[in-house]
């Protein structure tokens, strides 16, 4: 399905169906929709942002389960700016449909989508403009519905190698780097890593995706637990918590997702994607309860539940970014690290951690924005020694001697991988509660939600237009 905004007014553009949005009618219900010859009516509540979002969901929702109409074209009826997104994310994003695995799958034979330049509500706006802010949104919605097929895609089709290789052909073509180190770099660069990848036949990889590099832009450094499943390894979890594990690689893929934005946004900023990708399996190679393992920089970590793994992946991620990368302006990391974010704050929003008060209210005003949410979650980096202590080792990876809090804790951790220099430039971002869903909501169904790609974007761009553009101030 393509999308193009079209230099014409509505009765000038030749298609199959037109879509009117109907507010006051006396007979019809809202959220009725019916087709009489070549219009489609559709009754609409009020013009807000959310109501707005849900009636594009169900419009294209309905017209694909139809599936007759090649065309449909629509004015942008008075709306503007923000609810210009509420129109590409509800088509975009609602006519999304994971069919991979299905043997039946019926071709779309809608094509094309046709908005009018007509009924802009910001005049001033020339059409050139309100065509690049559509197409801003097209790029975007495409990479999350990518991101979502990622994450919707089983285990087997998506092992640490065959997820690598797919994000590897994503950007072939592209001004994106791609570099895949494989087990043996592991090994011997991020042991830790290794350690928690030992259990599967499936190796680990790190894929290391750059943007922009040496061109004199600020940096960004992306982190992303990249677990492709977790048993949670010989603390193994039980099946109803286990079955849809193929979701532990999101951070990862949320990542790829926001540097493929970033790149086709041909956003001016230097960006470093670090996706660690390693499947968490129960085997005679695996590794123990009772462990001992040391991280890239000699730290040592008593493991206590290996099911805990993904902090054990970010703290090498986060000693080998930081050795490797110089002066790195921000650091974010996604990652679905606790199954206790969910209790915490619900399905529909991200845990956000960092001890930077503004630059995390920065977030939280920009994902707002981007009808993304994301909660604030108290961070106190003392908490550290007070819970993680060991009896043998420098610390263990789940908190002996506090109880709760699982997400912070979570935070608290992986806090103690970074440099103080770095202490103010971090967010840490736990997605497990809202990367994938079992209840339908917005334009989102059963799977993946593709949360953080547009939030993120929204952010840098912010952060590139005060002040970050060039390190010589141009
Ligand atoms: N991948 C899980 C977290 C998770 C749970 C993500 C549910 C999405 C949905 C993570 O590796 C994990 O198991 N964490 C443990 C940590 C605990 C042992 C301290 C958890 O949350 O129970
Ligand atoms: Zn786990
Ligand atoms: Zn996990």
């Amino acid at each position: 399905m393509k999308i193009s905004f079209i230099n014409k007014q509505i009765k000038d553009i030749e298609s199959d169906l037109e879509i009117i949005l109907l507010k006051n009618h006396k007979y019809l219900k809202v959220n009725d929709l019916f087709i009489k010859d070549t219009k489609f009516y559709v009754k609409i509540a009020n013009f807000k942002h959310y109501t707005l979002t849900k009636t594009f969901t169900n419009t294209i929702q309905y017209i694909s389960k139809i599936n007759k109409y090649k065309s449909i074209k629509i004015t942008l009826y008075g709306i503007s700016d923000k609810k210009l997104q509420a129109l590409i994310d509800g088509l975009i994003l609602g006519i999304y449909n994971f069919t991979k695995y299905q043997s039946e799958v019926k071709n779309l034979k809608l094509q094309d989508v046709f908005i009018a330049n007509e009924d802009y509500k910001n005049t001033q706006l020339s059409y050139e403009k309100i065509k690049m802010k559509i197409e801003n949104l097209i790029i975007i919605n495409t990479n999350i519905n990518l991101v979502r097929d990622m994450i919707n895609s089983v285990a087997q089709d998506t092992t640490p190698i065959k997820i690598s290789n797919w994000i590897k052909e994503e950007v072939k073509n592209t001004d994106i780097e791609c570099i895949i180190k494989d087990n043996s770099y592991i090994k011997k660069e991020l042991p830790a890593f290794y350690d928690i990848s030992k259990g599967s036949i499936n190796k680990p990889r790190l894929v290391h995706l750059k943007y922009n590099e040496n061109k004199g832009y600020k940096k960004i450094v992306l982190i992303g637990k990249g677990v492709t499943f977790d048993t949670g390894g010989i603390s193994l979890k039980p099946s109803a918590y286990m079955y849809d594990m193929r979701l532990d690689k999101a951070g990862a893929v949320t990542i790829f997702g926001i540097i493929k934005s970033i790149h086709d946004l041909k956003l001016p900023i230097e960006v470093h994607a670090m996706l660690g990708f390693s499947e968490n399996m129960i085997s005679n190679n695996a590794y123990k309860p009772g462990d001992v393992i040391k991280t890239r920089n000699g730290k040592s970590i008593e493991i206590m539940n290996t099911d805990a793994e993904g902090r054990i992946l970010l703290a090498d991620l986060f000693e080998y970014s930081q050795d490797k990368i110089k002066q790195i302006d921000y650091i974010f990391d996604y990652a679905t690290l606790t199954g206790s974010v969910s209790g915490a704050i619900g399905q529909y929003s991200a845990g956000l951690i960092g001890h930077n008060t503004q630059l995390k209210n920065k977030m939280i005003k920009a994902s707002n924005k981007v009808d993304e949410w994301y909660v604030n979650l108290p961070f106190n980096r003392y908490f550290f020694e007070d819970s993680y202590k060991s009896a043998i080792a420098d610390f263990t990876n789940i908190p002996t001697s506090s109880i709760g809090g699982g997400t912070i804790m979570g935070g608290v951790f992986i806090n103690n991988f970074l440099k103080n220099k770095y202490k103010n430039k971090w967010l840490h971002i736990d997605i497990a509660c809202v990367a994938f869903i079992k209840n339908s909501w917005k334009y989102h169904e059963f799977g993946a939600t593709g949360f953080g790609v547009k939030s993120s974007i929204n952010l840098i761009r912010r952060l590139t237009k005060t002040g970050l553009i060039k390190k010589d101030g141009i």
